[in-house]
């Protein structure tokens, strides 16, 4: 059982793993999500990691969010600029007091969006990143030093949300400032399907 942490910048959940070998996951939820929603994800496909999972401090509506937009699929990258240092400096933070070593990041939708804000604005808050729908979070992407970090994509061609060029052209920004991008589309929407987790936890099980 896990407790939610209401006593640092961010509410948070921190499960210790039982696999030191395993790196530690950074979960981050969708839109209307919290810290509790993928955490039985993060078991599934990294079994024994760490998991340390954030709720979005940005309300849109009742909805929690990691950063402010001003429609579906526009940001407001003022915004974003400012949330993303702010979850980099909690991780940063959260390692220290957890004891822990920089974590891969598992973000969905608007949680993938956010961590590819943080590769490119704050690499050193990452030793990589599996994102699951993500789109370009910056029209014009901060170039980041990545030396080789591995970042999974999972597009979904069907997706009504991110455009496959959109999803194309972050692979892109994330290959031109050092990543090691695998990029796969899925036959399959917004939402995620048993074929997201076996390339999931195939992926995790290499890095
Ligand atoms: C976003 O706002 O980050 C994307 O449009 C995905 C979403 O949350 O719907």
């Amino acid at each position: 059982m896990s407790d939610t942490k209401t006593d640092t910048d961010f509410i948070h959940v921190f499960e210790e793993g039982s696999d030191p070998t395993r790196k530690p996951l950074l979960l981050l939820h969708g839109t209307g999500g919290d810290e509790r929603d993928l955490l039985s994800l993060g078991r599934t496909v990294a079994p024994g990691a760490s998991l340390l999972s954030p709720r979005g401090k940005v309300l849109e509506g009742a909805a929690p969010r990691f950063f402010r937009r001003l429609a579906e699929g526009v940001f407001d990258e003022v915004d974003l600029r400012r949330r993303t240092d702010e979850l980099a400096d909690f991780v940063l933070q959260a390692r220290e007091r957890y004891g822990l070593p920089a974590p891969i990041a598992l973000g969905f939708s608007n949680g993938a969006n956010i961590a590819a804000a943080m590769l490119l604005q704050r690499p050193e808050a990452l030793a990589g990143a599996a994102l699951l729908r993500a789109m370009m979070p910056f029209a014009d992407a901060p170039r980041g030093s990545l030396n080789g970090k591995p970042v999974l994509i999972l597009s979904g061609a069907l997706d009504p949300i991110v455009p496959a060029a959109n999803a194309d052209g972050l692979a892109c920004q994330l290959e031109d400032s050092g990543a090691q991008v695998e990029h796969r589309v899925l036959p399959a929407g917004h939402g995620l399907g048993q074929a997201d987790l076996g390339l999931l936890r195939d992926w995790l099980a290499r890095v």
